[in-house]
């Protein structure tokens, strides 16, 4: 398959402690590559090499087949962009949107002076916000509408990879289901491929093509998200998948069908169904 980024044995460490153990790792171009693992197995770290915020002690990054350096060019910066599992904290909170939406722009080139304001609120806008919102500060928006910034910004920049970290774990969940609608149609929209992370089985179910796991800092597995959900190839994607609670549902019309965002909503009738499906929840 068509990969997009190639991780080859990948070993990254904070000081004397390693965090990712010779991880090898594929991205098919155009899909949506889930990345699970529970807290603390390196999905972040992983997140920071990939983007070159961290520089692995050991291995090698290839995107579209060329060998990443640790300094990054430009253009490489551009192609992969990331939005962070705490956004809150990548902003600056003295900076208006517009700016940090232009800035983004100006850096990268995507627009000159003439047009900047113009484009910035086609940005918003395409994130469901609105171009007077440009006037305002990061943090005087609701958490949903501070990952639609995020995700603008990281969109700015005219991505071909995109990597969200947990990009819906604060926010509850019809927010969720609204944000995680927005990335599949920017995924559509702008051919990307994205490598998602999440502890969230459920959302991997609903909209990762595969699943990725890790676990202490190795990969374990990869396999198509159909195959995972029947049989994961490894010990701890059954461990993880043990752990999510489950939930029926029944095929055909007028079937009961409780996807996995309704969570929690909806009564379970378990004991009365023949098939199962997998439901949200914290791995
Ligand atoms: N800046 C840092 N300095 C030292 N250790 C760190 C740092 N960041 C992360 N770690 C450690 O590295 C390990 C992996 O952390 P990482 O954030 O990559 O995990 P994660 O899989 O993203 O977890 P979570 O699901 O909780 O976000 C953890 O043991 C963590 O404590
Ligand atoms: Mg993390």
């Amino acid at each position: 398959m068509d990969s997009i980024l190639r991780c080859e044995q990948i070993t990254a460490s904070y000081g004397a402690k390693t965090v990712l153990r010779d991880v090898t790792l594929r991205v098919p171009r155009g899909r949506i590559l889930g990345l699970v693992g529970s807290s603390g197995s390196g999905k972040s770290t992983l997140a920071r090499v990939i983007t070159g915020l961290l520089a692995p002690a050991a291995g090698k990054l290839y995107y579209d087949g060329r060998e990443l350096s640790p300094r990054r060019t430009p253009d490489e910066r551009r192609n992969i962009q990331m939005v962070f599992q705490n956004p809150d904290g990548s902003f600056n909170p003295r900076k208006k949107v517009g700016t940090i939406l232009g800035d983004v722009l100006l850096f990268h080139h995507r627009t000159d002076r003439a047009h900047l304001r113009q484009e910035c609120g086609r940005l918003l806008e395409r994130v469901g916000l609105a171009e007077g919102d440009l006037e305002r500060y990061p943090l005087s928006f609701s958490g949903g509408q501070r990952q639609r910034i995020a995700l603008a910004r990281a969109m700015a920049a005219g991505p071909k990879l995109l990597i969200l970290d947990e990009p819906t774990s604060a926010l509850d969940v019809s927010v969720q289901r609204k944000i995680l609608d927005l990335i599949r149609s920017l995924q559509q929209e702008q051919k990307l491929t994205l490598l998602f992370i999440t502890h969230d089985l459920g959302i991997v179910y609903d909209i990762c093509d595969d699943v990725a796991v890790l676990d202490e800092g190795r990969i374990c597995e990869v396999t198509p998200s159909e195959e995972f959900f029947r049989s994961p190839r490894s010990a701890r994607g059954a461990l993880l998948l043990d752990s999510v609670p489950r939930i029926p549902e029944i095929a055909g019309d007028g079937a009961l069908s409780i996807r996995p965002e309704q969570m929690g909503q909806e009564e379970r009738h378990e004991d009365q169904m023949p098939e199962q499906k997998w439901a949200g929840g914290t791995a």
